[in-house]
């Protein structure tokens, strides 16, 4: 089998899997020109109309109110980057998401291979690292892959990255460039597992099929006797493959934490594939509505620029305080970003719970000032997009002796008013500041951010809330660091009248993002962990670690996530290795 430049005209091919012994001929892949198939490329006129392949598909209808409706039917392209040790499955799995998502499959490993077999100079530079089980240097891989991802059939189809990045220079590469997949799937095997999926693997140099002696033997015999073993597949390269790739994994998963699935990698292949699959068809679901409430004009986010998702890890230096400007933009930044997923995405009922020190106004009530800087960057960032925003501080609460605001809040609603909202006239036209309660909803108001809201003793904000969101209706209401919890009250009504109700309504608000630093229990140092939500990514556990080098740097580093949020004794588990219980006599994290 031989390629030609006008044969890869209609057929967008990445090399087949390894092909190392057969001389194939091909272009050198910098002069492969790749475009879709002609036939693909359709114009259907019967209903609705649609246009192009590969691209979104828009039909345009009548719309009965507002003209002309323009609506995103087909799924955008997916982007998956694929990660796991060697011979953890990769190339398998990726075989069955090409069939079932037509994603643009591009292995590095491959693309290598492919290269060395052309004897193309690149080839022959990354055939001795190949074959001694080391990377390939940074540059010439880089450069192989991002000409890939530019081509025009990754463009439209979506692509599948393999084996790229390997090392945080080569992750970085890419977030330089802005390439960013929408999901990072790291697949997890054990070592005894890996070396003896990578000592048994035959391919067929005919189809590319990837077969192993044991686990998966070749269909007959004629295919078993042209099988071939990969040169680096010999146990003592194994080894060395899988260690290079241990001293690299944590910073490049560091890149792409906020977007991580790690799976088991250790079950059969239907069964991993059966997990990847119903996580992509989740992302693609997640993108097309995406695409929808962006275009669709009657909709909330008519205006709304496009949800940015610039994490780089947690940062260091939490455990001095007071946080630097750097570190408090850089979560006001964090916070920003999942609110507006979580309000793009059509979710109306909001709570951002950020636990650290300096937004933490219950350990020092001078730290509402902070508090009301991420206000003002969230308020400002809607405006921005052309909402009218209302910044809520409930009011005095009670009557008579019990009248009264937590202290937390007291000269909060000065502080909104004296700050400074930017030189382009926001407060008071976008911007308004209110209070807590149904008539604070004003009709052209489109989204309410909530500072603090609390419970004080002997009064409960609860129902003034309520009556307020039910007023706002479908427009976002966002809770910034509440607290909803029961308090006393002299007459202990708090704790039991009506205790249900106000726990299920304060349910309804969802954490679009949490953040919370951990320590050992009555301690405020040094920092043990952090847990972190980001809508729409699960809640993800960190482990504080020092640096050899330079103790007093903190790394943290991802030890689990977890979809629904973690209790005491999940994370005692997940950092301790014992529940909380256990732990309790000695040192609990909390
Ligand atoms: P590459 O080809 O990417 O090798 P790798 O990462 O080591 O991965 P493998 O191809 O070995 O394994 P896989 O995870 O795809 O597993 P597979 O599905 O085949 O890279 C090779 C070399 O190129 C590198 O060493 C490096 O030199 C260079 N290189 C590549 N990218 C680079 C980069 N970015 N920078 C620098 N250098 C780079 O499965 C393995 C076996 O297990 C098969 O036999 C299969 O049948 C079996 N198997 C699969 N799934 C299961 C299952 N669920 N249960 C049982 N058996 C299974």
């Amino acid at each position: 089998m031989a390629f030609s430049t006008t044969q890869c005209h209609h057929k967008a091919p990445p090399p087949p899997r390894p092909l190392p012994s057969l001389s194939l001929n091909p272009p050198s892949l910098s002069s492969l020109s790749f475009s879709s198939h002609p036939s693909h490329h359709k114009l259907s006129l019967s209903n609705n109309y649609s246009f192009g392949y590969g691209k979104p598909h828009f039909k345009i209808r009548p719309k009965a109110k507002q003209g002309l409706e323009v609506m995103c039917v087909q799924s955008v392209p997916l982007k998956v980057m694929i990660s796991g040790a060697p011979a953890s499955g990769k190339g398998t799995q990726c075989e069955l998401i090409v069939k079932k998502f037509g994603l643009v499959h591009i292995s590095t490993g491959d693309l290598l291979r492919f290269e060395v077999s052309a004897g193309t100079e690149i080839g022959r530079k990354a055939k001795e690292y190949m074959n001694a089980g080391r990377l390939v240097p940074d540059d010439i891989v880089t450069a192989m892959v991002t000409g890939r991802l530019s081509q025009k059939d990754a463009q439209e189809k979506g692509w599948l990255l393999d084996g790229y990045p390997r090392s945080f220079a080569q992750a970085q590469s890419l977030e330089k460039l802005q390439i960013r997949p929408d999901i990072y799937i790291a697949l997890d095997v054990p070592d005894d597992i890996l070396i003896d999926r990578c000592v048994g693997r035959r391919l067929d140099p005919l189809t590319g099929k990837i077969y192993h002696i044991t686990n998966f033997p070749p269909e007959n015999e004629e295919v078993k006797s042209r099988l071939l073993t990969r040169p680096d597949d010999t146990e003592e390269k194994a080894r060395s493959r899988l260690q290079i790739y241990k001293q690299n994994v944590d910073a490049i998963l560091s890149t792409y934490i906020s977007i991580l699935k790690k799976l088991d990698g250790n079950r059969s292949k239907e069964v991993v594939f059966e997990e990847i699959d119903s996580l992509l068809t989740q992302v693609q679901k997640e993108k097309s509505d995406q695409t929808k409430i962006a275009f669709r004009g009657d909709t909330y986010s008519e205006r709304a620029s496009p949800p940015k998702n610039n994490w780089r890890g947690i940062p260091t230096r939490l455990n001095n305080i007071p946080h630097s400007r750097e570190i408090r933009e850089y979560f006001y930044d964090d916070v920003l970003q999942a609110t507006q997923r979580a309000v793009t995405a059509g979710k109306t009922r909001l709570k951002v719970e950020i636990n650290i020190p300096e937004l933490n106004p219950e350990m020092d009530v001078y730290r509402i000032g902070t508090l009301m800087e991420l206000v003002r960057v969230l308020a400002l960032s809607f405006a921005d997009d052309g909402k009218r925003v209302k910044v809520c501080v409930q009011g005095s609460m009670g009557e008579g002796a019990l009248a009264g605001m937590p202290l937390q809040l007291a000269g909060t609603r000065k502080i909104l008013e004296f700050m400074d909202w930017g030189e382009y006239g926001a407060m008071g036209t976008f911007i308004s500041i209110g209070a807590i309660g149904a008539k604070e909803v004003a009709e052209e108001d489109d989204l309410f951010i909530l500072v603090a809201p609390q419970n004080a003793v002997g009064n409960c904000i609860i129902g003034d809330l309520q009556a307020m969101t039910d007023a706002a209706g479908k427009r976002p209401v966002i809770l910034i660091n509440p607290k909803l919890k029961d308090l006393p009250a002299s007459s202990g009504i708090m704790q039991t009248m009506g205790r249900d109700k106000r726990l299920e309504y304060a349910a309804l608000f969802e954490n679009c993002y949490l953040l919370r630093l951990l320590y050992y229990a009555g301690t405020q140092y040094p920092i043990v962990g952090v847990l972190r939500m980001s809508y729409p990514s699960p809640y993800e556990l960190f482990r504080r670690v020092s640096e050899p080098e330079t103790p007093q740097k903190e790394k943290y580093v991802l030890i689990s996530s977890f979809a629904e949020r973690p209790d005491g004794d999940d994370i005692n588990y997940a950092l301790e290795g014992k529940t909380r219980e256990q732990a309790k006599k000695e040192a609990g994290v909390w």
